[in-house]
């Protein structure tokens, strides 16, 4: 297998290949157990539920005392200074932006974006199923006097003639026209199980907004699994947009916050919007150390997850009774089907009891969600493939 292919676009390799939804050929072997941090009781536990590693109180308690064990956590006040300054820093530079800064959540990101970027323009166009649209409270009509206009394509993303489209509708609707400020793109796209937006589709309908004067704000909260997947760097992607949110507690642990990228001008006026929407926090670094210690190598932790995902999918689909597949254009997200003599119940307790391995329960439709993370690193691939055989026996 050549290594560099798999980084260019593991995917695109692998259908080529036909390999997504057979038995893979590559010897789990050949991705023996990395552990990544072996420090605490979690890093043996393998989770197939969430973005991230997922930390009980007492297992973050203890990963912030290692953290602090091996390099003194530095603190902020107001965000001023310390990890917190130190993570903004290293966001700035990861998506070639001007300046990045902490918020306490997405929501709150996302929602300053599209005002300043807006200005006295009104209309923000947004994907149908995106966070921005489906799942902020109406905070952009009830709060920042912006009308978000959907594109409603039922597609997992829209393009740029969907957005032209939507765009003339609206004009030709409306005899009163106010102004689109800011064009918003969500990538991976949650509600549609983590689809990967294509490069392609994006360069066009920055070049469509570049030519009619539009803003554009990237919803990028796990964009680290665009980048491992097909291997196209977080700097590529935020570079067609004016700015870009990232969260830190999908993939990076933190128990919580936000880093919001842009030019320098845009983000200065942040600080003073955060405080008016009341969310100026006096210290940050609980959050901030975490998600800086987790941002450190995790290009290469990431590209080693995604290659033992394929591996294990590829495993897990040779078992009998197991189908394992992704959404086109997916990142970590599977739909696992069971025969009906297999009980996805009973599979998750034994799991989880047995192997420290856990797994959501089946859905009203029989259907295991799978979402793969760093934490698959935990234990070898042979051991995570072993443990579903073992379980799928019993
Ligand atoms: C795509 C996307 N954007 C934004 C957010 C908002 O993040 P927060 O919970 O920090 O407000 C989420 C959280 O679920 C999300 O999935």
């Amino acid at each position: 297998m050549q290594p560099s292919l798999l980084k260019n676009n593991r995917r695109e390799f692998l259908k080529k290949l036909g390999l997504t939804s057979i038995p893979f050929i590559l010897p789990g072997a050949a991705f023996s157990k990395t552990v990544v941090h072996e420090n605490i009781k979690s890093d043996r536990k393998v989770n197939f539920e969430y973005d991230g590693i997922f930390f009980s109180p007492q297992e973050y308690i203890e990963k912030l005392k290692f953290i602090n064990d091996s390099n003194p956590i530095e603190g902020d006040i107001y965000g001023n200074g310390g990890a917190t300054l130190a993570l903004e820093q290293k966001f700035a530079e990861l998506t070639g932006k001007e300046k990045a800064i902490y918020l306490p959540t997405g929501t709150m990101a996302n929602q300053l974006a599209i005002k300043l970027l807006s200005g006295e323009k009104t209309k923000v166009i947004v994907p149908e199923n995106s966070h921005i649209y489906r799942d902020e409270a109406d905070a952009a009509q009830s709060v920042h006097s912006k009308r978000l206009v959907p594109v409603r394509n039922n597609k997992a993303y829209f393009d740029a003639s969907d957005l032209d489209q939507t765009i003339n509708e609206l004009s030709r609707n409306e005899v009163f026209k106010s102004g689109i400020g800011t064009v918003v793109v969500e990538n991976p796209v949650r509600r549609a199980d983590g689809t990967a937006v294509p490069l392609n589709t994006i360069k066009g309908i920055s070049e469509y907004c570049k030519e009619k004067g539009y803003r554009m704000h990237l919803d990028a909260a796990r964009v680290h699994f665009a980048e491992a997947f097909y291997g196209i760097s977080v700097k590529e992607y935020a570079s067609h947009f004016d700015t870009v949110y990232i969260s830190l507690y999908k993939y990076l642990n933190a128990a919580g916050g936000a880093i919001l990228c842009g030019d320098a001008s845009l983000i200065d006026e942040v600080t003073h919007q955060i405080k008016i929407h009341g969310g100026t926090m006096y210290q940050t670094w609980n959050n901030t150390s975490m998600a800086l210690h987790y941002l450190d190598g995790i290009t290469a932790r990431f590209n080693k997850m995604a290659d033992a995902t394929q591996v294990i999918v590829g495993q897990l689909n040779a078992l009998e009774g197991v189908e394992v597949q992704s959404v086109p254009n997916g990142t970590n997200i599977y739909q696992m089907r069971l025969v009906s003599s297999i009980d996805g119940n009973l599979l998750q307790e034994y799991l989880e009891t047995n192997h420290q391995i856990s797994i959501r329960p089946p859905n009203e439709k029989g259907v295991i969600r799978l979402a793969f993370n760093e934490s698959i690193l935990f234990q070898s691939v042979d051991e995570i493939v072993k443990a579903f055989q073992n379980a799928i026996s019993a």
